[in-house]
């Protein structure tokens, strides 16, 4: 090896040490920034709730004294648990969900580590989950779904692409891809394990059951298209299988909007001009796509409600992508002259 390549070998390791120690010192500025305990004290909170607004906790008392104070006042106090229990009942399906809102609402923070390192680590994954969190929030809320769950869970959804975020096309500078040196299984395989990847450090993190549902379910069991037809263009009989997600398909009406606003919101941002039509055109073909090929048949959504998300998504990316407005170029180009004017000379 000659003086150059030496140097220049030099200078690559130490240029890849100081990368490595911007990664390290953003991942620690990350769980520093973040609110230390809040996630334990809405907990708390979140089951204080739950026993109060517990129906079975009333009637339970009401039973207690009705055994342990005999007479009138005994009879007061019991109708009056009974009542207060019945009118829990009656309307614990809304307040059923204060102590998990509680719960939601603590991993709904944007400075939570996990979602600080999707921001400095794979900027284009975070701007694309920040975009269908929207999404799939209004569409749940307007099917009369989680849409607090649905936010939260888009947060997540994607948070295993933070193991290899330049092998994802959002996070891709111009020109520069990965993939162009892999084969398409291998390229798959990568593609693929964002979902494990992802399920593995919500587990590390301890992110909720229910919102690690929408990082294993998003996907439900689709093919990884792209990568499957360059290895059919290779090889007829490829396995299918390995070119396709794990799953399972989503299981929640929650989990189901989401996978739709995953496709769709990706789907408009790749539209060369959208315009009102070609959106609604695409997000309908979408949808559409989703119940075909049966990623929808365990989610516990009708056609109806799938009619309400469409129109909704429809909504907010034409909102979002159409009518941009295309600032005038200036009639003369600015120019910034170092050469001193001689009007201030003299
Ligand atoms: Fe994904
Ligand atoms: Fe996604």
């Amino acid at each position: 090896m000659n003086l150059w390549e030496r140097l220049s070998a030099r200078d690559g390791a130490q240029e890849a040490d100081a990368t490595d120690r911007s990664r390290r010192e953003g991942a620690a500025e990350a769980r520093t920034s973040f609110v230390p305990r809040l996630d334990l004290i809405l907990g708390v909170v979140a089951v204080a709730v739950r026993l109060i607004l517990d129906p079975l906790i009333y009637f339970a008392l009401a039973i207690a004294v009705a055994v342990l104070i005999p007479g009138r006042t005994g009879d007061f106090v019991t109708a009056f648990f009974v009542a207060v229990g019945s009118l829990f009942l009656y309307r614990a399906q809304r307040w059923r969900r204060i102590p998990d809102h509680l719960r939601w609402l603590a991993w709904a923070d944007l400075n939570k580590p996990l979602l600080r390192r999707l921001s400095l680590e794979a900027p284009g994954t975070y701007a694309h989950t920040i975009a269908m969190a929207n999404l799939t929030e209004a569409a749940c809320d307007a099917i009369g779904a989680d849409g607090l769950l649905g936010r939260v869970g888009a947060y997540y959804h994607d948070i295993g692409k933070l193991r290899k975020p330049q092998h994802f096309v959002e996070n891709q500078p111009r020109g520069r891809n990965p993939h162009d040196k892999l084969k398409p299984a291998t390229s798959a395989a990568i593609i693929r394990s964002h979902v494990r990847d992802g399920i593995d450090l919500a587990k590390e993190n301890g992110v909720p059951r229910p919102i690690q549902a929408f990082i294993a379910e998003h996907h439900g069991t689709l093919p990884i298209a792209y990568f499957l037809a360059k290895a059919r263009e290779r090889d007829e009989s490829v396995n299918a299988a390995e070119y396709a997600y794990p799953g399972p398909i989503p299981q929640s009406a929650e989990t189901a909007v989401c996978m739709l606003a995953d496709a769709a919101e990706a789907t408009v941002r790749s539209l060369a001009d959208p315009t009102p039509q070609s959106i609604r055109a695409s997000v309908e073909a979408t949808v559409a796509a989703r119940i075909q090929d049966g990623q929808l048949a365990d989610a516990p959504i009708t056609l109806r409600q799938l009619g309400i998300v469409r129109d909704q998504f429809v909504r907010i990316l034409t909102g979002m992508y159409h009518g941009r407005v295309e600032y005038p170029s200036p009639a003369r180009p600015l120019s910034i002259t170092t050469k001193p004017d001689s009007r201030a000379t003299a």
